[in-house]
């Protein structure tokens, strides 16, 4: 079983244009990076628990249809209220989000079932309820007491914080894997290069590091020493949104798979997450294009056919 752990929302979304008080659409969708890659997980065909801050009320009970729908299970202790964050998008492309205090989840801690997984993720580093670096540490911990459970972290952008890697110290020291989009890895490592983020990333403990570089495809600089990028594949985006999510599941799902990983298998795993991250941007919305493994696996198909 994998595990995602972080957040879970609703996204009350308003497209309009200017101040007209008749929008062009009103429409609810969940989102949060656990959510996303928890359900593209689960059409990759996984098993997988979400471990999330899911409340008693509507929006709760949305999430909870949701999740059964996508045969997801759910743990979550939690007493607050759902999150519900509201983003403008104005027809000429701009977009606005606000969220309430809720979104702190002060007093929420994620809980790890008693055993049978393989593979945790935290989604994301840098925001609640992965913020404060004692909850990290304590929840990274937790996970590497479980012998060869593999522990991933992607990342967020900071809000209204200034977290500093040094403070995540030990928490990187246990991480597997990190996988970081550009702005993010430049940000937190102080740098102006993906080379030279990932470095940073490895000096701090973290064994393999991923940077995302969205049309540009991605960079890794795996535990082996050997650095190599992954080219975008050349697919239509409609809404890069969620690309991120889509990737770390491919990726997930071919490293969960227990068998000894080479540089081959690493790499093949990179296209794989990458051809999943391709996928997702043909269509509006996170978790709207990608279905199941046979859309990735065509579009590697279609890639090796026209390399070869
Ligand atoms: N326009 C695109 N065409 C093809 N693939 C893309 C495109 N944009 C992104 N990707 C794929 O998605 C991966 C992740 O994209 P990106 O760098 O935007 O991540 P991100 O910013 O973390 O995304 P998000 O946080 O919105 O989920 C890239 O490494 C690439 O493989
Ligand atoms: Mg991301």
């Amino acid at each position: 079983m994998i595990i995602c752990a972080g957040t879970v929302l609703i996204d009350c979304i308003i497209t309009a244009s200017g101040t007209e008080s008749v929008a062009d659409a009103i429409t609810l969708a969940p989102g949060g990076e656990a959510f996303n890659e928890a359900v593209s997980l689960a059409r990759l065909g996984e098993r997988v628990r979400l471990i999330a801050p899911v409340g008693h009320d509507a929006a709760g009970d949305m999430i909870r249809t949701m999740l059964n729908r996508e045969g997801i299970e759910l743990q979550s202790v939690y007493d607050g209220t759902t999150l519900v964050s509201l983003l403008t998008v104005d027809t000429d492309g701009g977009r606005r989000s606000r969220v309430s205090k809720a979104h702190s989840l002060a007093g929420y801690h994620p809980n790890l079932p008693g055993d049978g997984f393989s593979f945790v993720t935290m989604a994301s580093l840098f925001r609640p309820p992965f913020l404060d670096p004692a909850d990290c540490l304590d929840f990274a911990r937790r996970v590497k007491s479980f012998p060869g459970t593999m522990l991933l972290a992607d990342t967020k952008l900071p809000k209204g914080t200034d977290p500093q890697l040094a403070d995540y110290r030990k928490t990187l020291a246990l991480l597997d894997w990190i996988t970081p989009n550009e702005a993010e890895a430049l940000h937190y490592t102080q740098t102006g290069a993906p080379e030279e983020a990932a470095r940073v990333f490895r000096s701090y403990g973290v064994r393999n590091v991923i940077i995302k570089l969205a049309e540009r495809g991605c960079y890794v600089l795996p535990e082996s020493g050997k650095a190599f990028t992954v080219p975008a594949f050349p697919v239509e985006c409609v809404d890069g949104i969620g690309a991120g999510d889509a990737f770390n599941a491919g990726l997930i799902h071919k490293l969960s798979s227990g068998t000894v990983l080479t540089d081959e298998k690493l790499r093949e795993a990179v296209l794989f997450a990458s051809a999943c991250a391709a996928v997702s941007v043909t269509k509006r919305g996170a978790t709207a294009a990608l279905l199941s493994a046979a859309q990735p696996d065509a579009l590697l198909r279609q890639f090796i056919h026209t390399a070869g």
